[in-house]
Parts: C-alpha cells; sequence; structure tokens
C-alpha cells in the first residue's frame, strides 16, 4: 500500500507451554497437534519442528514447542516478545512444584496473560481443587474463586478438556486483539535453531509482522542471507509465511541465536552491514566481560 497505509489484519496468537517436569507439557503439545492436523497429513509428521499451528473453530493457534525455561528467559532478555499467552500445566495429582512456581515468576515477569491447565485429571490421585489453593497463593486465582485466571481440566491421556482449553485461549487472544500487517517487511522471532547436514544453518522463527517470502534478504543478528526455501510446520516447502506462522528458514549465513529478531532487508549489502555490526557489539561485550574479570 501506500506510505504510512496500514492494513491491519487479526494474527494467531502464539502460545508457550511451561510447568514442572512430567506434569504433562510434551504430551499435551502431542496430543493438540494429532488431534488437529488432518488425518491424511498426520503421518507426514517425521521431523522435528520448534512450533506449530493448529486450527478451532476456523482459527489458527501457534503453539511453540518449548525446550524448556532457560531458552524462554534467554529469548525474554534479548527482549523477544514472542509469546502471547502462557499455559502452565499443573499435574492434578502433584500439584504446584518449584518448576511450576517458575514458570509463574516467568509469565507475570514477561506480562502475559497466564492459563491454568490442570493436566492428568483421568488420573484416580487428581486434586484440582488442591491445585487451585496452592496457585491462588500465588496470586494465580481462579475465576469461579472470584479471581482472573481460567483453570482449564484436561487430560492429554484421554483428550479431555483439550478444545475447552483451545477456546479458552482463543477467548484471551480476543482481549489481546492481536494484530499485524501483512503487506509489510517481515519481522520474526527466531525460537530455534541449529546447523544440519547438507542443509547449513537451519533457523525456525514465528513471523510477528509482515510476510516472508522465498527470495527475501533477510538479517537476524550476526546471521544473514536470501531465503533459500521456507518449510512450514510440517516439513513442506512453502513460498511465503504470514504474521502469527511459523516457519523454517533455510539460505542463512549463520545459525541464529534463539530469541533473535530476524528482518527482511533492501540488499544484500545492507544485510551484511547489520550483520557485521551486531558481531563488533558481541565482540566489544565480550572484550569488557574479560577485562572486568582481569581487574576483579
Ligand atoms: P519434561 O519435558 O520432561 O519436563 O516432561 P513433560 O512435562 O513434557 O511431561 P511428559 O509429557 O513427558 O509426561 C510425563 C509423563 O506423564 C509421561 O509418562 C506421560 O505419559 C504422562 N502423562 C502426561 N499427561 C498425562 C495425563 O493427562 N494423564 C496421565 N495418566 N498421564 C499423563
Ligand atoms: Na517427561
Ligand atoms: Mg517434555
Amino acid at each position: 500500500g501506500e506510505a504510512g497505509e496500514q492494513n491491519l489484519v487479526e494474527r494467531a496468537p502464539v502460545i508457550t507451554i511451561m510447568g514442572h517436569v512430567d506434569h504433562g507439557k510434551t504430551s499435551l503439545l502431542d496430543y493438540i497437534r494429532s488431534a488437529k492436523v488432518a488425518a491424511g497429513e498426520a503421518g507426514g509428521i517425521t521431523q522435528h519442528v520448534g512450533a506449530y499451528m493448529v486450527e478451532k473453530n476456523g482459527r489458527n493457534i501457534t503453539f511453540i514447542d518449548t525446550p524448556g525455561h532457560e531458552a524462554f528467559t534467554e529469548m525474554r532478555s534479548r527482549g523477544a516478545k514472542v509469546t502471547d499467552i502462557v499455559i502452565v500445566v499443573v499435574a492434578a495429582d502433584d500439584g504446584v512444584k518449584p518448576q511450576t512456581k517458575e514458570a509463574v515468576e516467568h509469565a507475570k515477569a514477561a506480562g502475559v496473560p497466564i492459563i491454568i491447565a490442570v493436566n492428568k485429571m483421568d488420573k484416580e490421585s487428581a486434586n484440582p481443587d488442591l491445585v487451585k489453593a496452592q496457585l491462588a497463593e500465588l496470586g494465580i486465582t481462579p475465576i469461579d474463586w472470584g479471581g482472573e485466571h481460567e483453570f482449564v481440566p484436561v487430560s492429554a491421556k484421554t483428550g479431555m478438556g483439550i478444545e475447552d482449553l483451545l477456546e479458552t485461549i482463543l477467548l484471551q487472544a480476543d482481549l489481546l486483539e492481536l494484530q499485524a500487517d501483512p503487506s509489510r517487511e517481515v519481522k520474526a522471532t527466531v525460537i530455534e535453531s541449529s546447523l544440519e547436514k547438507g542443509r547449513g544453518p537451519v533457523a525456525t522463527v514465528v513471523i510477528e509482522d509482515g510476510t516472508m517470502r522465498v527470495g527475501d534478504i533477510v538479517v537476524a543478528g550476526i546471521a544473514f542471507g536470501k531465503v533459500k526455501a521456507l518449510l512450514n510446520d510440517r516439513g513442506l516447502a512453502v513460498k511465503e509465511a504470514k504474521p502469527g506462522e511459523p516457519v523454517v528458514v533455510l539460505g542463512l549465513s549463520e545459525v541464529p541465536g534463539a530469541g533473535e529478531t530476524l528482518i527482511s532487508v533492501k540488499t544484500d549489502k545492507i544485510a551484511r552491514e547489520y550483520a557485521k555490526k551486531k558481531a563488533e557489539y558481541l565482540r566489544q561485550k565480550e572484550l569488557s566481560k574479560s577485562t572486568k574479570v582481569s581487574l576483579d
């Protein structure tokens, strides 16, 4: 469009799932993914992609397969605001544990809304009221107790409550009024990256604004390049990725760090300059660190 003109559209909410070890984060993600991917495509999920998108009531929800709190903290320290909503999973038979508290602290510090998924409700020893009481002590009070937080009872084993959880996410997303402009240059956040044999540097990003296309010249921290290929969350080649969507990017010069912002620029020269400046900045930071250490 013309300069200054905006083309805002609704974008998919981006969700991170956190919680104590073994409370069912992976099981929950796996259940949602397998239930929501079209039957014919389910067999096609062979490779790990760090984020994926599911459909509910004709709308999309993007889930980040959280590699752990450390990565989340790392992203936050880089100022990445990739997550719109945090889901804290608490096993109903185990209650609030140290990492549950950590997850709540992370979400509070990031200023994102929290939804509690009370998992393992299929178990006889499930005690959702204890979970509510324990979380209320942390300032996370259920709506039915006069608080502000949604507690959704679920089972990643039977699938109970999963649709409710997805609906709760969409209602929360409505309140956030998430919007983006697909006609702009792309801005995305790197959520994971690696060096792959035969592929080179590979980065999974979530698009925050704009549209990314094959052939775009992009820069992410010290990494830059012309986008050689884009793969969706099923590992299939796509031509473009829109706001809220996760996508795997091939063609970068280096492996960018998680939480790094990726943007598109007009020329290869500009991309190189940005990457060089970032590398120089990191070198200076390292230098000042080692100077400090030697002075102590
Ligand atoms: P980490 O990634 O190691 O922190 O664990 P996690 O939170 O991803 O938990 P995971 O999904 O690996 O589940 C831990 C164990 O709990 C596994 O044996 C699951 O099969 C089991 N589990 C997860 N969800 C449920 C549930 O809803 N009901 C029952 N009965 N078992 C569950
Ligand atoms: Na586990
Ligand atoms: Mg797990």
